[in-house]
């Protein structure tokens, strides 16, 4: 009986899948971008005259078709709310494996999701998820190649002089990148953005940074000296760590947001993939240089707060919110009516960490207040 069940609800999928595969190309928007060629703008990072950067974290916008238009609606109304000096985008930008092996598509799909945030004349940058590489459609190699055409693009797959990069192809690793904040009168690095990259894993599980990742960073830490914000797209241990201790304030000194549990009695819990992060970890808390990580992954997480890690170092740990509408998932694939509805009604959004140049820092999470006006708000702020 219940391998009829199952045969069912796998044949009701496969179905689905086609059928979505083979459909939607309904309103493929192009986006034309800023129109600057790639070179021809100064990419450089800066403080302000205040003494501030701003970086805004979108994340999960996982489109595998036309990006619609209550999505660019969202994603421009954070964008226009935030205003930041950089946008960081952590991972599953795509989602190819419901694209029936059209790489074509996967590249398309690529090259809109660039044409949009280089039509924002905002440096941007980002990492890959778990879906991005899924099934081999597009390799993440042809993903930078549309990404890095836009001239507002900080990194890709040749070296620049606006970050610091580390590739290992056999690795599956690709988007590890030191981007320098100078001064405001650009004469010295006074802060970094550090991304870390995440290897493709729906079929297998995720094995966390790899030695050549953590090496990356210690180099780094070492060659600038300086302190940082780091983005990737798993959560790492702490945060399971974090999520369990937050109702101790010596471990949890701050803790501010939620996990949103779609089926009522059931409790979500934040992702810990791989098992340990004991290796980065170690890392860390020998150069007490990263003043808060923040990741994706988890799309009805949205908590953030401060994760006493070691006797003398804290470090902030915060979700992003989910930005777009992505592919409508909750349409085909999700059988729980509670679930879809959840997915639907979510307010979307991002997540803004401002830095200042005397070391103030502070988090919080923008949503999409749902009034049909996209008009956004904060909450959860965290200050360190
Ligand atoms: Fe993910």
């Amino acid at each position: 009986m219940k391998r009829k069940i199952s045969l069912i609800l796998l044949t009701v999928l496969l179905i689905s899948l086609f059928a979505f595969s083979v459909t939607g190309c309904q309103s493929y928007r192009e986006f034309p971008g800023s129109g600057k060629e790639k070179g021809s703008v100064d990419l450089t990072l800066k403080f302000d005259e205040q003494g501030k950067f701003k970086i805004l974290q979108m994340t999960d916008i996982q489109f595998i078709d036309y990006i619609d238009d209550e999505s660019i609606a969202v994603m421009d109304a954070t964008i226009e709310y935030a205003k930041p000096d950089l946008i960081v985008v952590t991972g599953d930008q795509i989602s190819p494996e419901y694209l029936g092996g059209q790489s074509g598509k996967a590249k398309k799909i690529c090259g809109q999701i660039s044409g949009y945030f280089d039509s924002k004349e905002i440096p941007w940058t980002l990492c890959f998820g778990n879906h991005d590489g899924a099934m081999s459609v597009l390799s993440k190699a042809d993903m930078l190649k549309e990404y890095q055409k836009s001239a507002y693009f900080v990194g890709g797959l040749e070296e620049n002089k606006y970050c610091e990069s580390y590739i290992n192809e056999k690795e599956d690793t690709y988007c590890n990148y030191f981007l320098p904040i100078y001064s405001n009168d650009g004469n010295s690095v006074e802060y970094g953005v550090f991304v870390m990259d995440c290897a493709t894993s729906l079929g297998s599980p995720y094995k966390g940074f790899t030695q050549g990742q953590i090496d990356f960073y210690n180099a780094m830490s070492k060659k600038y000296g300086v302190k940082m914000s780091m983005y990737t797209h798993e959560p790492t241990e702490e945060f399971q760590t974090m999520y369990d201790n937050r109702e101790n304030s010596e471990i949890v000194s701050v803790f501010k947001g939620e996990i949103e549990s779609p089926e009522v009695g059931k409790t979500y819990y934040p992702t810990k993939n791989p098992e340990s992060n004991e290796a980065f970890r170690n890392s860390m808390i020998a150069n007490k240089n990263i003043d808060g990580i923040f990741v994706g992954h988890d799309h009805l997480s949205n908590f953030a707060g401060i994760y006493n890690m070691a006797e003398d170092y804290s470090v902030v740990l915060g979700y992003g919110r989910m930005s777009s509408y992505g592919f409508g998932e909750w349409k085909y694939f999700m059988f729980s009516s509670s679930k879809r509805k959840l997915y639907k009604n979510y307010p979307r959004g991002g997540r803004v960490v401002e830095v200042s140049a005397n070391g103030d820092y502070s988090t919080f999470d923008v949503l999409d207040s749902k009034d049909g006006n996209y008009t956004m708000t904060s909450i959860n702020e965290v200050i360190k």
